[in-house]
């Protein structure tokens, strides 16, 4: 656990802990939830506890259930209420928050039914009102919340208070913003499927909870987190309401701590230990922030950014400026599997060995073209033996229209047997099949096998369109994905071996991944999650010691320009042949969230990332390119 000192949490209006994995922080809390329990249960006290659903309190739900399951942790003392509900979703609906709690954790624990409490969304319109001022009574007649859980959304919200909602809001109907409609849009098979509004506990209801905690996960949460725990509080950001209670706190992940002052811009905040990383980190962000190139940073320009004693320690300017810029520059390369026959001091990857053995993991198919489509293709134009691995099929994502189509093509051949996925199980996700879609009747099963065979497709097409033969292809298809849910994915040992296997018999010099920063659970933190687990499997193997593990980013945002250790640049021809690729993707029109420019469309968001990236590049005052793909080196040991 990182301990801060008070002078670097200056500016956090809310206490903060910062663990390094979402587990950590989960257990952390759940030996605290486990520890009221049975001091009140001692007492004859029942503890009364508030509740989200959503990613963020899966892995607190899980360590709860272990600790009745192994521990004995009884919950017979619980009272528990729900933070919200779909409206219009009756309870054995898949997506309902009900169902959600009780598979994740009232179906697994001594809780008495009597004593769980969730707002009701399938309560007539005319009756909506009462029923939230119900809802607000039995909260106080349990005596109030001891302890309310809250996760966090893009938009800022807290239950689901979207932006505008009043500190002293109270339970009621919402409607959602369109942001959490886009986040749900997975869940639900399609943004047009998500429902529309929600009941929610309101900000107010919240705050009345003897303690609040916060949990985040996930560098998409980043931006958001930072801003509800450093800026003044207001409706714009209503988890910022948080900072008006006297027991609130944050729990967090590494990942969605990077925005906080204390970890991106710790100089602002206390003395710090100059390191080579941090000083790069100042001089690029200072860079940018007076709107100069590197090579032309003053003297006076550090002082007045209260940074005279980096120019104490690793001045003057003129010097330190040539050494930021020249490792930036060094990390401008056109050869990502290293130029052969080349000085390759300088340069990000070695030159030898040549050709390299390169696996390119995707979490799901379109992944490593979004993040990495023009370094794939100049991988594999520069002579090295690649091998792109699709971790799942990627067949939840794809809308029920496509199988439809998909299904038009193929019903004169009639349609394909069910028994082709992993282990010929169909135990996850329930395909949703929307009973007004006129078209061929398929069941649940055949529309499955129809989305992840289409995805198959789409994925050699696209490796095609690369000029990459789609044999190069390795469709895994763990299980994790094949059996599971969104936000429910848990891996086991079967996917970590599948994994290990794959690059024990590969046996690559280069690796490249994405997901290291992403909510754990999520597809790609899953995936990552196995990656690393198969690292740790295949560890002694001698292969390791000629292996080199890149990270990519993903499409809707790359990484600060002083993080970044490998830039692979892109021509504009070189771009346009990515998106081509990407292109190939017919299914994922419009499935990839909006990134901050409002856009949706994935080649759109890949292209304004890379484009942008090679943007920072130029304003460093490096050499103008129209595009960088950015990579971060990664080592296998942690
Ligand atoms: C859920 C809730 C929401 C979520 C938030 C984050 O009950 O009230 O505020 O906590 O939308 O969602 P996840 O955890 O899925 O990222």
């Amino acid at each position: 656990m990182n301990s801060p000192t008070a002078e670097n949490r200056q500016r956090e209006k809310i206490p903060t802990e910062i663990f390094p994995t979402a587990d950590e922080a989960c257990r952390e809390l759940a030996r605290q939830i486990a520890l009221a329990l049975t001091t009140r249960a001692a007492e004859g006290r029942n503890f009364v506890l508030g509740l989200a659903t959503g990613s963020t309190p899966v892995r607190l739900y899980r360590e709860l259930v272990r600790l009745h399951r192994e521990e004995g942790l009884s919950f017979s003392n619980a009272i528990t209420f729900n933070l919200d509900e779909y409206y219009g979703l009756n309870r054995e609906h898949p997506e309902s928050y009900w169902r959600f709690m009780h598979d994740q954790l009232f179906d697994h624990v001594n809780i008495p039914a009597s004593q769980i409490f969730m707002p009701d969304g399938t309560v007539a319109r005319g009756k909506v009102f009462d029923g939230c001022n119900e809802y607000e009574d039995r909260i106080a007649r349990a005596g109030g919340i001891d302890l309310q859980v809250v996760g966090i959304g893009r938009s800022g919200h807290i239950g689901f208070n979207e932006p505008g909602s009043g500190r002293d809001s109270r339970t009621r109907l919402v409607t959602l913003d369109a942001r959490t409609r886009q986040d749900a849009a997975r869940d639900f098979v399609g943004e047009a499927n998500v429902p529309r509004h929600a009941l929610t506990m309101g900000v107010g209801t919240i705050l009345a909870a003897r303690e609040v905690v916060l949990l985040a996960w996930g560098e998409s949460k980043s931006v958001i987190v930072a801003q509800a725990i450093e800026r003044p509080p207001g409706e714009s950001v209503p988890a910022s309401f948080l900072q008006l209670h006297p027991h609130a706190r944050c729990l967090l992940d590494q990942a969605a701590a990077a925005e906080l002052t204390r970890i991106k811009l710790p100089w602002l905040v206390g003395p710090v230990d100059w390191t080579p990383t941090l000083a790069r980190r100042a001089v690029t962000w200072l860079s940018l922030d007076v709107q100069r190139p590197i090579l032309k940073l003053l003297d006076q320009q550090y002082g007045e950014r209260g940074m005279a004693d980096l120019l104490t320690e690793r001045g003057p300017a003129y010097n330190l400026n040539i050494r930021v810029f020249n490792e930036t520059q060094h990390t401008v390369t056109g050869w990502p599997g290293g130029k052969p026959n080349a000085d390759d001091t300088s340069r990000p990857e070695r030159a030898s060995p040549f050709p390299k053995r390169v696996v390119v993991f995707a979490s799901e198919p379109s992944d490593e073209l979004l993040g990495m489509g023009g370094t794939l293709a100049r991988l594999f134009e520069q002579g090295h033996s690649v091998t792109v691995a699709y971790l799942t099929s990627g067949s939840l994502a794809v809308p029920d229209e496509e199988a439809l189509a998909a299904a038009e093509l193929v019903a004169e051949c009639g349609l394909p047997e069910t028994t082709e996925l992993h282990g010929g199980a169909l135990s996850g996700q329930p395909t949703v099949l929307n009973p007004h879609l006129q078209g061929p009747s398929l069941s649940p099963a055949q529309a499955r096998l129809l989305k992840f065979r289409l995805r198959r497709a789409e994925a050699r097409a696209a490796l095609r369109k690369l000029k990459i033969p789609p044999e190069r292809a390795r469709f895994l298809n763990l299980p994790f994905y094949e059996n599971g849910r969104y936000r429910q994915f848990h891996a086991t040992s079967t996917d970590f071996d599948l994994v290990a296997r794959l690059l024990g018999e590969l046996q690559p010099h280069q690796i490249f991944a994405s997901g290291a920063d992403a909510d754990p659970s999520s597809v790609a933190g899953v995936c990552f999650q196995v990656i690393h687990g198969a690292f740790a499997l295949t560890r002694e193997a001698t292969w390791w010691n000629e292996c080199r593990v890149w990270i990519y980013h993903s499409p809707e945002k790359t990484w600060p320009a002083d993080q970044i250790d490998m830039a692979v640049p892109l021509s504009p021809d070189q771009l346009a042949h990515k998106t081509a690729a990407i292109f190939q993707h017919k299914s994922q029109r419009s499935q990839t969230p909006h990134n901050a420019a409002g856009e949706s469309e994935g080649w759109l968001v890949a292209e304004r990332t890379a484009r942008d990236l090679a943007r920072l590049y130029d304003r460093l005052g490096l050499a103008e390119y129209d595009a960088i793909e950015g990579f971060r080196r990664y080592s296998p040991t942690g």
